[in-house]
């Protein structure tokens, strides 16, 4: 009978259920590193059937929903500084409703899915009971809707409901240059009487019926959320409201801006839907300005972001000792798992990203220059080089559809990019998305509730390397980038393979004759061991 009585209990339910394994020498079993871009609000998202089971018992919230005044006291913030109803001021008495993408349309209530609906009645609810609370949210959208089982187990159910609890985030803080958010943080569970008898603080009896029959609520205490939130509007216009040029961080450089501060509950018994929890650049969205993630780093002096699942950058690195020119290898060390990313993997994603585009479209390349200099010489991509060198026929080079057919083929995969002209006139692709690495980082948590993190994720190695990386440089160039180049006629006659990191990769067919041409015969001596930051084209 873990279950029964919640607060203190509940919170030592998390510590024995989510034991880590705190040997700092275990290697990674699996492993991998990407860039794709998960921050759309599902990735962190578990399936959970008691949700769902929980919708027809809040039925009756039906009749508040379409008869109750409360819809009118919220407004809707949007990621690129809109909001509806317009130009909404009272902030005395109202709720704001911050949602992760932009503003394309004028949105009103009732154009929102019926659950969602249904979710912002239950925050609605919740803050108008629990007046400590600055803000709330729900989980992330579901991603399975499996059939609910009614009968289940209360212990099953209990831990489903905290299996969702921490699918998401919950808790966050800054340590020297490192942003670490967890999905770690008390849950407690509460009735909502009324504004004088509860403040959520006391230890409520958990009792599974009042549970079932959404008397009883249960909700983790947070500072963060992941995904949309509904805020009290004084709190929210305190902190300084949304802010622009942040691109897919808006929500979170907000709550970097709050500093920890805000009390924010995550409830358990509401989720959002895919449609609200969508997330796109705001004011930056199809723009070629690519500098968010650093513009966020470089305000708040992140370098890295530390979440659940994975560990992401705000700018990748070129040092020599960091990053030798040797064909990739996957780290395994937890060490160096930490580390910061070599902007030749950065590179490498997208010349892979970008080649696999092309080649689904039918279109044909060629690898050229420095990139294929490195292909011969190191099978590596040169870790100080700044681009990714790519030839096209004239046709192809000179449509701005060949560009967009790529940005949107990639965006299906959930790799985020933007292609087009950028710079004098010339065709480039950038990568809109951080370099991350997916690895389970509670081994370098001392258990759950820790969110400073061991010695692993500050070694002396990695103060090193990160050493002349603060600030965050917002120049595009340190973000690397893709050039593409029109293909002399020749270069289209006939092929090679080049093998960049174990992977092949489309190249001229006369490849000592053209580098010979581009660099001179010595070209196999490297010219540069690498300057510590910066590239090279
Ligand atoms: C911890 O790691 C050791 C060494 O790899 C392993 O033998 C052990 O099973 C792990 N324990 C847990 C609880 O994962
Ligand atoms: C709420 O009531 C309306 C009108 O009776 C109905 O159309 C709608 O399906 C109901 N929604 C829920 C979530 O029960
Ligand atoms: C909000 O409250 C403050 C202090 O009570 C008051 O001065 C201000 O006029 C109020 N704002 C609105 C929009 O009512
Ligand atoms: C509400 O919280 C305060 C502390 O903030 C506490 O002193 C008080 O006892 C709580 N009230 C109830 C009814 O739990
Ligand atoms: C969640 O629980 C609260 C508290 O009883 C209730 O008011 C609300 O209707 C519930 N919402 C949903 C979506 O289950
Ligand atoms: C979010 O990412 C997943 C894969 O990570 C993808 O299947 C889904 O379509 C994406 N959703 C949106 C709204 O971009
Ligand atoms: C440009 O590319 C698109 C396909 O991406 C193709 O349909 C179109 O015919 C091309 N235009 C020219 C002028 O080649
Ligand atoms: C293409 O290359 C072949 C040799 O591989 C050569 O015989 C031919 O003349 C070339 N054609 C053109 C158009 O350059």
């Amino acid at each position: 009978m873990l279950l029964l009585l919640c607060s203190g209990i509940c919170h030592l339910l998390i510590l024995v259920f989510s034991s880590t394994n705190s040997s700092n020498s275990v290697l990674l079993q699996t492993f991998s590193l990407t860039t794709l871009d998960k921050r759309n609000g599902t990735s962190d998202s578990v399936a959970s059937d008691y949700v769902n089971d929980l919708r027809s018992w809040v039925a009756s919230l039906n009749a508040s929903l379409y008869t109750g005044e409360w819809q009118n006291t919220f407004s809707f913030i949007y990621s690129n500084g809109g909001s509806s109803p317009p130009g909404v001021t009272d902030e005395n008495n109202s709720y704001v409703m911050v949602l992760p993408f932009s503003k394309t349309e004028e949105k009103a209530f009732n154009d929102l899915a019926e659950d969602d609906k249904l979710s912002l009645l239950t925050l609605y609810e919740f803050l108008d009971v629990m007046v400590r609370f600055d803000g709330a949210t729900c989980l992330q959208p579901l991603t399975e809707h499996k059939r609910a089982d009614h009968e289940l187990h209360q212990e099953k159910l209990y831990n489903q409901m905290k299996d969702s609890l921490e699918s998401s985030w919950c808790r966050f803080i800054t340590k020297k240059w490192s942003l670490h958010i967890k999905n770690t943080g008390p849950v407690l569970n509460t009735r909502l009487e009324s504004k004088t008898s509860t403040n959520g603080s006391s230890p409520n009896k958990f009792s599974f019926s009042d549970f079932a029959n959404g008397i009883l609520i249960v909700y983790q205490v947070c500072n963060i959320a992941q995904g949309p939130f509904v805020m009290r509007g004084d709190v929210f216009h305190r902190i300084g409201g949304l802010h622009n040029g942040f691109g897919r961080m808006a929500l979170l450089e907000f709550f970097v801006r709050s500093k920890g501060e805000l009390k924010i509950a995550k409830l358990s018994n509401c989720s959002w839907t895919h449609e609200i929890a969508r997330v796109d650049r705001g004011t930056l969205e199809g723009s070629n300005d690519v500098t968010e993630y650093a513009a966020f780093g470089n305000k708040f002096n992140i370098l890295r972001i530390v979440t659940n699942n994975r560990i992401e950058w705000t700018t990748c690195v070129s040092n020599w000792k960091l990053c030798p020119e040797k064909p990739y290898v996957k780290p395994t060390e937890l060490s160096s798992v930490a580390a910061p990313i070599c902007c030749g993997i950065v590179l490498f994603q997208m010349l892979k990203d970008i080649t696999w585009a092309l080649t689904q479209l039918g279109v044909d390349y060629r690898v050229i220059y420095g990139t294929l200099l490195g292909a011969v010489r190191s099978q590596t991509v040169i870790p100080w080089t700044c681009d990714v060198d790519i030839a096209l026929t004239k046709a192809d080079y000179g449509n701005s559809s060949t560009y967009s057919s790529i940005a949107e083929l990639l965006r299906t995969k959930g790799s985020h990019y933007y292609l087009g002209i950028s710079y004098m006139g010339m065709p480039r692709g950038h990568m809109l998305m951080a370099p991350y690495i997916e690895v389970d980082t509670t081994l370098f948590f001392d258990g759950p509730d820790d969110l400073e993190g061991n010695n692993l994720l500050f070694s002396s190695d990695i103060e090193e390397a990160i050493q002349g990386m603060l600030p965050v440089s917002s120049g595009w160039r340190e973000r690397r980038y893709v050039d593409f180049y029109i293909s002399p006629s020749v270069w289209l006659n006939g092929s090679a393979l080049a093998v960049i990191n174990n992977e092949q990769f489309v190249t001229l067919k006369d490849i000592d004759y053209e580098l010979t041409n581009w660099y001179g015969k010595d070209y196999l001596q490297p010219a540069h061991r690498g300057e510590w930051f910066g590239c090279l084209d």
